[in-house]
């Protein structure tokens, strides 16, 4: 058996880069405040981070629209803040992972503003341009994920160009090779600067349908879905061509020890998979989003892990993504009880678990008022509910003002709980939520059946929705025992009898050894283990 790869047994945890804690009083979050907080960190006992991007750029997407991949935007500092908590993390044991963002670039970037000063420009052919149809409409009718006709029309020099996002994050032309030359120096500079790999954004889309066809109607689609979803994107992302580049990408990596490649990909599982690559490797782990889609009852989650599990080839590791910050808080969507339930799961599953910054402290989410909307895409399509500001509200750490966060005023509105939920208190309560996250990462990096064990489903008699899983691996094995329901439970099966409770969600029943039947109270979850 070949030695598991420091992404296969670790807990990747994602920060926000503008809401973990600023260092200057500017109420953002920077570099200087992640180092910081690197001691809460370790603490907490993940071993990765994901710091969302961090280059200069017009925030018009909050760093999504890079206008210099070489270099830090002042608000999060520069390349020596960079360059120390990198030393500092990984000095600390904590392995840093970057965003890149290769799809588009700002329209700010040098690159763009040469490319749209003349259609001679050697750079012309670095981004997507078309001409207009006959009646002077955009060359097909392919939508922006933020809402509105992809194509932007460009007077000066009379073409259109392609931007999926916003009109102010053109795409790139991953079909020109100096493009790909270019993104792959990108990943050396800072591939050489010693960061632990990348997470790429939107990953799937790097490659389009070269005749740049028509996506068909979706015939799924009603009004209170975002504009995006009136077509099934067949043409505009996931071509099979992204695969290539996608090893290419993974190509440079491997010139590299040990860093690692992690894919944004929203699909359905089997074509999500298809990213872990054949005989050419692609991403190390294609994040698997199920959970932050799937109706939350034990059922449907079940069936969801049982379908992944069973598809990811024998050679590659699966991974499980709790939170991040373009979805709904788990706590919101779930409620408080349930959000103890899925950390259990998320830390007990098998594959590499990321969680969101303030998920372990249960943060839910607070309602923005209009004058604060931040997000482009709140603005862009209004109150559809697809704004993510409620989930990049600022850390909260401590009960002084604005939580710790920040001595100025945030640039976001803290979640109202932020006196009663924060670090510094819940950290002293060993019942709170993340005493419980804690509790379950030192239970997962000390067991081999959490770890790397293999997962079974088991059959159990009663429960109205209770989820029953072994994780086992030789004679090492652990069985959780999840209650969904929000009501008094019980699951018998004669395997349970006389393992003890390893974890639990609920005060008092750590250390208690349970018969064939076992109770559960309501959002309860339990990790049974041999005496
Ligand atoms: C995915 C990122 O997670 C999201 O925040 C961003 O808006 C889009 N990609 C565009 O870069």
């Amino acid at each position: 058996m070949r030695k598991p790869a420091w992404w296969e047994q670790g807990i990747i945890y994602e920060i926000y880069a503008r809401s973990f804690q600023d260092s200057n009083g500017d109420g953002i979050g920077d570099l200087k405040g992640i180092t910081s907080r690197l001691e809460y960190l370790r603490w907490l006992g993940i071993t990765a981070l994901w710091i969302t991007p961090i280059y200069p750029s017009p925030m018009k997407d909050f760093g999504y629209d890079v206008a210099n991949y070489h270099d830090v935007d002042p608000v999060f500092g520069t390349l020596a803040d960079f360059d120390n908590l990198i030393e500092q993390a990984q000095g600390r044991g904590l392995r840093v992972i970057l965003d890149f963002v290769p799809n588009h670039t700002s329209d700010q970037h040098p690159w763009f503003r040469e490319s749209r000063s003349s259609r001679s420009n050697p750079k012309r052919d670095w981004y997507i341009w078309r001409n207009a149809k006959p009646d002077g409409g955009p060359p097909n009718n392919w939508i922006s994920n933020f809402g509105g006709s992809g194509w932007e029309w460009d007077k000066a020099t009379g073409q259109y160009y392609y931007h999926a996002f916003l009109k102010e994050q053109p795409d790139l032309n991953w079909r020109n090779p100096e493009v790909r030359a270019a993104m792959h120096n990108v990943l050396r500079f800072w591939l050489d600067r010693g960061i632990d790999g990348f997470r790429v954004d939107v990953l799937w889309h790097l490659m389009k349908d070269p005749q740049f066809r028509d996506n068909p109607p979706n015939p799924a689609y009603d009004p209170t879905q975002p504009e995006i979803d009136k077509y099934l994107q067949i043409h505009s992302a996931d071509h099979p061509d992204t695969h290539y580049v996608v090893q290419e990408i993974r190509g440079v990596l491997d010139t590299y020890k040990d860093r690692v490649l992690i894919g944004e990909i929203y699909l359905p599982i089997e074509r999500l998979v298809a990213y872990y690559g054949r005989e050419a490797g692609e991403a190390h782990l294609p994040f698997n989003f199920q959970l932050l889609q799937t109706p939350w009852n034990s059922r449907r989650v079940g069936a969801v892990i049982r379908e992944y599990d069973g598809i990811i080839p024998e050679q590659h590791w699966p991974n499980w993504v709790l939170g991040n910050h373009d979805k709904p808080r788990i706590a919101a969507r779930i409620g408080h009880p349930q959000a103890r339930v899925a950390a259990m799961l998320l830390l007990t599953l098998r594959g590499t678990p990321t969680l969101y910054y303030g998920d372990e402290i249960g943060i839910a989410e607070r309602a923005i008022a209009k004058e604060f909307v931040r997000d482009p895409w709140e603005r862009n399509e209004p109150g559809l509910g697809l704004g993510r500001d409620p989930q990049r509200t600022p850390m909260q750490w401590d009960g002084s003002p604005n939580a710790g966060f920040t001595t100025g005023i945030p640039w976001l509105p803290l979640s109202p709980d932020c006196s009663t939920c924060n670090v510094e208190r819940l950290s002293n309560d060993p019942d709170s939520i993340l005493s419980l996250y804690r509790r379950l990462i030192f239970w997962r990096q000390g067991s081999a059946a959490l770890m790397e064990g293999k997962y079974r489903q088991i059959e159990f008699s009663g429960g109205g929705d209770l989820l029953c899983y072994e994780r086992r691996a030789g004679s090492d094995r652990a069985i959780v025992l999840l209650n969904f329901g929000a009501a008094h439970d019980a699951a018998e099966a004669p395997e349970f009898a006389g393992l003890k409770i390893a974890v639990a969600t609920h005060a008092g029943r750590e250390g208690e050894i349970v018969d064939a039947k076992v109770k559960l109270q309501p959002n309860e979850g339990l990790i049974l283990a041999p005496v």
